[in-house]
């Protein structure tokens, strides 16, 4: 059974005293009981990893854990600006989101050059998030099942068994942030299919890999989601940023 899993991505937001607050918060509501057999994870901005790991650890909810936006795929050396999963495993990070459509689209991130972060994640011990999705033309066309397989059977190849210690998000690029989210059954359909194609390379590997959704979840639809039989929890962007906001998603 795959446990559900709900992971708050930050993006360019927050402060150190706002950083506090939302931990705080989300901390004191998770004390007094979530739902079994669930996992709860934090992206912030890397700069603020130290903090959220300190103020994680102080929090007696040992579901939450800390992960993080990117990752090098590069293990060490001369590449300014960069952030390698070493460092991650440093600072505590237990995940690391890679591909996220914001990147692959405003850095140009390839299917290649993701499996590649995805592997240098994995051979630190941090588990890789790897976001998949179409636009809103690839869906308009009906190329979406086309381009998700296609980004899917790029890790396939690349990662082979060790997805089986994966995440993969979908997430339609049409949803995010926009507050259009995908109905359950769209949703649904689209995981069905990258279950599916897991399956077609390794039926135990598609059995245990964790398959979110991502894309305009909030608190009221997040139920309906989360039920369906191959959501396997949420990725969540603006509405993570209000910590009540988080918990409510946490716990529906
Ligand atoms: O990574 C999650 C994010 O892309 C979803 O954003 O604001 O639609 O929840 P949002």
């Amino acid at each position: 059974m795959r446990p559900l899993i709900v992971i708050a991505n930050w993006k360019l937001n927050g402060n150190l005293k706002s950083n506090q607050d939302w931990v705080q918060v989300v901390c004191r509501g998770m004390e007094k009981g979530m739902p079994a057999g669930r996992k709860y994870v934090v992206c912030p901005p890397f700069p603020y990893l130290a903090q959220c790991a300190d103020l994680i650890q102080n929090c007696s909810a040992a579901f939450l854990s800390l992960g993080a936006q990117d990752v090098s795929r590069h293990e060490t050396g001369a590449f300014t600006g960069e952030v390698s999963a070493a460092m991650l495993k440093e600072f505590a990070c237990a995940y690391v989101i890679v591909g996220h459509s914001e990147r692959r689209q405003m850095h140009g991130e390839s299917d290649g050059l993701i499996a590649e972060k995805a592997l240098q994640a994995l051979d630190h011990g941090v588990t890789p998030v790897i976001c998949v999705g179409e636009t809103a033309d690839e869906r308009n066309s009906g190329r979406e099942v086309e381009i998700v397989r296609s980004q899917v059977a790029k890790l396939v190849s690349v990662l082979q068994d060790r997805l089986a210690d994966c995440l993969i998000a979908y997430e339609p690029v049409w949803a995010i942030g926009t507050g259009k989210v995908a109905s359950a059954q769209v949703a649904q359909d689209m995981h069905r299919v990258i279950r599916l194609q897991l399956a077609e390379f390794d039926e135990d590997v598609a059995s245990h890999v964790g398959i979110l959704y991502g894309g305009s979840v909030k608190p009221d639809n997040a139920v309906e989601l989360f039920a369906m039989p191959d959501i396997d929890g949420g990725l969540i962007g603006g509405a993570s940023l209000d910590p009540q906001e988080f918990l409510a998603i946490c716990q529906a």
